[in-house]
């Protein structure tokens, strides 16, 4: 076990090897038991034997009910605290989660109602929250230093790097306000705090945010129980049923960061879809929408549907992170990083009654190369479709001259907790490395070495290139993550609105994120 302070050989010997060209990456991206050109990340195998697959009944987190809803404004209060969870069948879970559940509640919203949260802090920890895909004013957008402390007394101290003045911390409760006025889209709120974000997403603190508005009501898609979100997160567990983590300090105090070759990424071995383990979901032999979250800390996956439909596409394509695309689109493979969105149509018509369907991920192996299991129980009344047309994207189209900025992710230099750096440099909150003008496009590059989820906070992004070549595959529409893959390039249009303040460009392999990949920008009018 290596400490903080020191890189993983198996990380050094990454960036040595990474000038040789990604096809070595597996050596050194994977470890023995997941050698693996796909990931950047090490398993963590689980200490318990891992139940049976597609025996687990699938569940859809609970809807959140508000607390008050007067004149455009929705109030909710939501309470982190432990709560003991069965995700094994048999054994007992402690987890960290919002309201005590693994996801935490799904909040709705209609386009423009305005959402505040109250979230109490009833952990041990600070914590910060982050509406992924948001488009929120900066106080409420969960910068890093931002804590709210524990409201017990005795909590962890909120230790780590960086607690300088800048940030503004509370004790006890913070409330968050969500304006919603954004398109319909699949968004997810999780842990944002300062260096201890990977494990306490890990032990739980996600949930699904989703909004909806009229363009998206008019259009007939699969609706009400045919609407199911997907968030799939992977864990391990110990003997006793415990969620593993390769945290240096288990208490999330002092110091931050994970050991040993964990600090390119923690993969678990078991697949959690909603917070149960390889679900299995009876559904209608008709159109089902599901919005699928990576929610994972560093997975990235590869779905596909087996069997395929007899003809026709596996997957048809109806939005990604940032809402609806223009216009649908097949697939017959989903392939997304941590934090990415798709929202799929699957036509379970196109199957006999009887038919069972493993969604499969052939980005795993062994118990990861699956991730749930689709079983056609009965004929229905089709309802539904998926017009040729979906909804209006604007193309951001950069006026000559406009500003170009280039972001490089990769390896950290020799010693301190900064094993991971964009442009050279760890992260500081203190320091805005750019300050991109409201409402003018901007050509943002990157660049990476291994494996790196690049997440922008404020405003989505329109993919313009991956390398010399167009957009890839499953770069369509507005985005906010995009799965870069080894010493790629690639190059995005971008545009903020309306919030001026400091908001986050970083890795979302939470452990690169955690270990400093991150950098903080500032909008200005
Ligand atoms: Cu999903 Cu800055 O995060
Ligand atoms: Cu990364």
């Amino acid at each position: 076990m290596s400490g903080p302070g020191r890189i993983s050989r198996r990380t050094l010997l990454a960036g040595v090897l990474g000038a040789t060209g990604a096809a070595t990456l597996g050596i050194v991206a994977g470890c023995g038991r997941t050698a693996s050109t796909d990931q950047t990340a090490v398993l963590l195998p689980s200490a318990t034997p891992l139940p049976e697959r597609f025996t687990v009944p699938f569940a859809v987190p609970p809807v959140k009910r508000p607390i008050a809803r007067e004149a455009g404004l929705t109030t909710y209060d939501i309470v982190q605290r432990t709560a003991w969870a069965e995700i094994l069948p048999g054994l007992s879970t402690e987890i960290m989660g919002y309201d005590g559940l693994l996801p935490g509640p799904t909040i709705r919203a209609r386009r423009g109602e305005r959402v505040r949260i109250t979230h109490r802090n009833r952990l041990t920890v600070p914590t910060v929250v982050h509406l992924h895909g948001g488009h929120t004013p900066a106080d409420s957008d969960g910068y890093p230093i931002d804590l709210v402390l524990p409201e017990i007394e005795g909590g962890a101290h909120h230790g780590g790097l960086h607690t300088d003045e800048t940030g503004v911390i509370t004790k006890g409760s913070r409330t968050y306000d969500y304006p919603n006025d954004q398109p319909a889209a699949t968004l997810w709120y999780h842990d944002h705090r300062m260096d201890f974000t990977g494990p306490q997403v890990w032990r739980g603190l996600a949930g699904l945010h989703l909004i909806t508005d009229e363009v998206e009501e008019a259009l007939d898609l699969p609706g009400g129980d045919r609407d199911i979100p997907l968030m799939i997160m992977d864990r391990s567990f110990g003997a006793d049923g415990s969620l593993r983590y390769p945290a240096l300090d288990p208490e999330l105090a002092d110091p931050p960061g994970v050991y040993g070759d964990y600090v390119a990424g923690v993969l678990g071995d078991v697949i959690l879809v909603n917070g149960r383990p390889w679900p299995e979901l009876e559904v209608d032999a008709v159109r089902y929408r599901f919005r699928i979250v990576n929610a994972s800390n560093a997975r990235r996956y590869r779905l596909a549907l087996d069997p395929p439909p007899p003809s026709g596409p596996s997957f048809v394509q109806i939005g990604s992170d940032g809402g609806l695309l223009d216009a649908p689109v097949g697939h017959d493979t989903i392939q997304l990083a941590a934090a990415e969105r798709f929202d799929v149509v699957v036509d379970f018509g196109a199957y006999p009654v009887g038919t069972a369907i493993t969604v499969t991920n052939a980005l795993g192996v062994g118990s990861t190369d699956a991730v749930l299991r689709f079983r056609v129980v009965r004929a229905a009344r089709e309802t539904s479709r998926v017009p040729a047309r979906l909804a209006e994207i604007e193309p951001l189209v950069p006026a000559p001259g406009a500003t170009v900025r280039e972001w490089r992710f990769s390896r950290g230099g020799a010693g301190g907790p900064a094993h991971w750096v964009i442009n050279g440099l760890a992260f500081d909150p203190s320091r805005m490395d750019a300050r991109p003008r409201l409402g003018e496009v901007e050509i943002w590059r990157f660049q990476t070495d291994l494996h790196h989820p690049v997440h922008v906070h404020l405003s989505p992004f329109q993919v313009r290139r991956r390398g010399n070549r167009g957009p890839g595959e499953w770069d369509r529409g507005w985005k906010d993550t995009i799965d870069l893959a080894p010493l790629e390039t690639a190059e995005v249009a971008i545009r903020f609105d309306d919030h001026a303040g400091r908001f986050l460009l970083h890795c979302h392999n939470l452990e690169h994120e955690d270990m400093m990949m991150m950098s903080a920008f500032e909008t200005v009018r």
